[in-house]
Order: structure tokens, then C-alpha cells, then sequence
């Protein structure tokens, strides 16, 4: 089976990819079986017509999406417009919501994930009780159901007890920080002590697909090379879910087993930091020829 990749162009070229997918787009053409195609992300999400820069008689209707994340409700739009235009979207919204949004992917994940809390967003706010939070955690950090706002001043976990004075200054600070892409809701997570080595955690990303076919378990936290990777009944045991295209996050903990960080829809998730575009697309290429056998 072949598969068209649909990369977000250039912001003023359509027959440009934006640079941060120029070195997948590249990958992708020089990979048999996958053809790639570029569309008008930008304007998209701003409300206007999906236009592509080729037409769907060119290319495999299957297609796979590799870009920037998407709200659930923009993904259902773009799924909707990919149909209409003739091709064949290998995620259905439903599995896109399922694994990009934590608490819904969280459910495969039963306790092998740090304890968390969800707190949907309802008419535009969040109120979260101080007293349950203090109750619950120890330390905890700040998510929405997608992201975190690592990489800013943005406190990397919270002692309780905190105030709920405290508590609505941190969640208020936090919607703000994620602006237009806030999703979902709050999500607090217990934060854990992760295992280091020189330094660094030790983090690997696995891109699962269809029938839960492996095709990449690969560093992901700049870790040394001897670093162990996490054991292979661990990361199988979610292999039977019928999403066809998605990541989990795998993590150390101090004591040596290993946890769930967090899951991913596989076309909006990066590739590993580790990993290399040529293989990633080989594979899927070598995945998808598996059903013409
Ligand atoms: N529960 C946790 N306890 C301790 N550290 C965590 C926990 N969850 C995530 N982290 C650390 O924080 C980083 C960012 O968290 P992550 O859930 O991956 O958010 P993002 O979606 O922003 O990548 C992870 O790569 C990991 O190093
Ligand atoms: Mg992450």
C-alpha cells in the first residue's frame, strides 16, 4: 500500500515545505512507496479553504498527516475537507482525539503513569480545589491535555501545600502562557523522581502503527548511548490498541522500572531526538508494503 505525506508548506510558497519539515519532506521523497504533498496549514487553521499543492489523481488516496499539532475540533475539519478532496485520512478524528488529549489516552495506561487529576475547561475557566490538590500530591506539575510550558520561567513542579490563592495564580499563568493553544483543560500530575545519567533523564519515544506494528523506540532526552532502553513487555503491553498511528513516552524512575510520560498522536508528535527521518519513513513504508502481502 502506498501513502501520500502531507507536510505544512511554506507560509508564502505552497510548493515549499515550512523548514521545520524540510528534512522529513526530503526523506519522503527519497523513500519508495510514500509520496509527499504540502498544504496551506496557516491559512487552515485561520478558518480558510484547505488547498493543496497537488491534486488527489496524483497521488495515493491513503494519506498520513506530519505537521504541527491541531486542536481535536481543526483535526476534524482538515479530516473532513481531506474526504471531500478524495483522499483517504489513515486517522479518523476519534483516534486523533484519543491520543492527543491525555485523559483520554490515559486510560490504557492504568497505573504505569505518575497519578494525575483532570479539570475540564467549562465556559472558558478552571477552578481547581486547593484542599483536593494538597490532598492528592506531593509535587505536581502543570499540564493541558496536550502540553506542558517546559522550556519557560514556568515552575517545573509545585510543592503542596499550596494556597488557593497560589493555586489560581499558577493555573491562570499557566492558560495564558499557552495562549490560543490551551486544549481540553488542566491536567496536575504527580512529579516523580526520574533516574539520570551525566545529568540527563533517561526518555525514549516509541512511534507505534498500524496493528500495533513497532517502528521506532529511540532516545529521546539526549541520554548517554548506555543508557538502557525500557524493557520490551513493557512497551508491548499497550501494543493491542486499535489506533492506527500514535507514541508513548516512556521514563526511568529513580528506582530503576520504568513509567509512562505521556502519548501522542503519531502524525503531530516530533520524531525522536535521536532518531532519523530516512528511517522513519522506510519503515513506514515498509509497514504499509506488509498489506500487499
Ligand atoms: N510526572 C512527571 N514527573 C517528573 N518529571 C516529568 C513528569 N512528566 C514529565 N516530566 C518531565 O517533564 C518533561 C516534559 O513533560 P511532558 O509531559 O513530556 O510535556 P510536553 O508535552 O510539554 O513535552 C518530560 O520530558 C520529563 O522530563
Ligand atoms: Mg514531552
Amino acid at each position: 500500500m502506498k501513502a501520500t505525506i502531507l507536510f505544512p508548506g511554506d507560509y508564502f510558497s505552497l510548493n515549499e515545505p515550512n523548514d521545520n519539515f524540510t528534512q522529513e519532506l526530503d526523506a519522503v521523497i527519497a523513500t519508495d512507496g510514500l509520496e509527499a504533498a504540502l498544504f496551506n496549514y496557516d491559512e487552515f487553521i485561520e478558518g480558510e479553504r484547505l488547498v493543496l499543492n497537488k491534486t488527489v489523481d496524483h497521488l495515493p488516496a491513503l494519506l498520513i498527516y506530519r505537521g504541527w499539532m491541531m486542536k481535536p475540533e481543526q483535526y476534524q475539519r482538515f479530516y473532513d475537507k481531506l474526504v471531500e478532496l478524495g483522499f483517504d485520512p489513515l486517522v479518523s478524528p476519534l483516534c486523533y482525539e484519543k491520543m492527543h488529549c491525555f485523559p483520554n489516552a490515559a486510560e490504557m495506561f492504568d497505573d504505569q503513569t505518575p497519578a494525575f487529576m483532570v479539570f475540564p475547561e467549562v465556559d472558558g475557566k478552571v477552578h481547581i480545589d486547593a484542599e483536593i490538590v494538597n490532598e492528592k500530591f506531593h509535587r505536581f506539575m502543570v499540564k493541558d491535555y496536550v502540553k506542558s510550558v517546559k522550556n519557560t520561567d514556568f515552575p517545573v513542579y509545585i510543592e503542596t501545600p499550596v494556597t488557593q490563592e497560589e493555586l489560581d495564580s499558577y493555573i491562570e499563568d499557566f492558560i495564558h502562557r499557552r495562549g490560543t493553544l490551551f486544549t481540553g483543560g488542566i491536567v496536575l500530575k504527580e512529579f516523580v523522581d526520574l533516574k539520570k545519567y551525566e545529568g540527563t533523564t533517561n526518555e525514549w519515544r516509541h512511534f507505534a502503527f498500524i496493528r500495533g506494528a513497532r517502528f521506532g523506540l529511540n532516545r529521546n532526552s539526549c541520554q548517554p548511548r548506555t543508557a538502557p532502553k525500557p524493557p520490551d513487555s513493557f512497551v508491548s503491553s499497550r501494543n493491542t490498541i486499535s489506533v492506527p498511528f500514535y507514541t508513548v513516552d516512556y521514563a526511568e524512575l529513580a528506582d530503576g522500572t520504568w513509567t509512562v510520560i505521556e502519548a501522542g498522536d503519531g502524525q503531530v508528535s516530533g520524531l525522536a531526538e535521536s532518531d532519523d527521518p530516512l528511517r522513519f519513513y522506510e519503515e513506514m513504508a515498509r509497514c504499509l508494503a506488509r498489506f500487499d502481502e
